[in-house]
């Protein structure tokens, strides 16, 4: 009798230890997904500011003016071990080089003969290295909308210069491809192309755009409707959506690059 009482008693312990740990795991499951969607939102409030604010010297993708202003999307940037934190001499990481770079500006370029500013943006035709933005510093912006936009950068991160120089297996179907390219050419880091829901991202869902976009404009096949919405994303606004979130720089793209996404982006369909 005691033996059995003191078995369930054993037992009702393990259980109520397994179902903390679950609780708890599944909360750590909530948590990094509320972390994800914060940045997700960041990055987003962040590539609004860069549009308005950076893009005259640093260009859409980041990709710079030669001879003017220096490309952020690179992998330069990103490489701490021999890019521009350690070339500067900053002994901090690379978030605060990037923040305090655009909270203070810099009066004098670090390169004046490669990068020496952009004249042309300033009226007064003084050679603008880099200008202040933090309104620490009397410059426009506040703290959090610096951190938004070094977050949009740092995004960047991940594929670096993904424009031109990321490397691709050969024999892969366009399908395969594709999928390689939407994370390369950074649609990943506005639309979740997995399942249902925006995953935090304030993009369409891209999960069933192969059922999806046949409906959006009459008269339009899927493939040319996703054709449209790569080179000219302004043609047709997803209702919900905002115009000019989604750069308008992929009609540049290598016509077979173009495809591949599109091939790829037909395979993303529910059941
Ligand atoms: C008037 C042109 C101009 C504008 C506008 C401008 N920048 Fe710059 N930026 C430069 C130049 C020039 C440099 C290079 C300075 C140097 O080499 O020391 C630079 C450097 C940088 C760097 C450091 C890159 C490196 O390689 O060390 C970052 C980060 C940066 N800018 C971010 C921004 C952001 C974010 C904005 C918008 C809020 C912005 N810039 C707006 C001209 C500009
Ligand atoms: C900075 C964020 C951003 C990036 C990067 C981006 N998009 Fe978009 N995209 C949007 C937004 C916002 C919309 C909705 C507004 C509109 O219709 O233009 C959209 C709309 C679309 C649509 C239409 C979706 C629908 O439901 O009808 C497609 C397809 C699409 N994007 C594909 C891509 C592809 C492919 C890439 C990469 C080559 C890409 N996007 C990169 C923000 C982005």
């Amino acid at each position: 009798m005691i033996r059995t009482q003191i078995t369930i008693g054993l037992l009702l312990t393990v259980l109520s230890m397994v179902l903390v740990t679950l609780i708890g795991l599944n909360e750590n499951a909530r948590l990094a997904r509320t972390t994800e969607e914060q940045m997700a939102r960041s990055i987003m409030r962040g590539a609004a500011l860069f549009n308005t604010n950076c893009v005259v010297c640093h260009g859409e993708q980041g990709q710079g003016i030669p001879g003017r202003c220096p490309p952020l999307n690179t992998p330069e940037l990103f490489d701490t071990k021999n890019g521009r934190v350690p070339q500067t001499g900053w002994s901090g990481s690379l978030p605060d080089y990037i923040r305090s770079t655009i909270a203070q500006g810099r009066l004098r370029s670090t390169r004046p003969d490669q990068y020496p500013g952009n004249t042309a943006t300033d009226p007064a035709g003084v050679a603008a290295a880099m200008p202040l933005w933090s309104q620490q510093y009397g410059g426009p912006l506040r703290d959090d909308q610096i951190q938004d936009i070094t977050n949009f950068i740092l995004n960047w991160g991940k594929a670096p210069g993904r424009m031109a120089e990321v490397p691709e297996p050969p024999q892969q179907t366009p399908e395969q491809r594709g999928q390689r390219l939407f994370t390369s050419l950074g649609c990943a880091g506005c639309h979740n192309p997995q399942a249902s829901g925006d995953g935090g991202l304030p993009c369409p869902n891209l999960g069933n755009i192969s059922n999806v976009a046949a409906t959006r404009v009459q008269g339009k096949s899927a493939q040319d409707y996703i054709h449209e919405s790569i080179v000219n994303p302004s043609a047709f606004i997803v209702p919900g959506y905002q115009d000019n979130i989604m750069p308008k720089t992929f009609k540049d793209l290598p016509t077979d690059q173009i495809d591949a996404v599109i091939a790829y982006l037909m395979t993303r369909k529910q059941q």
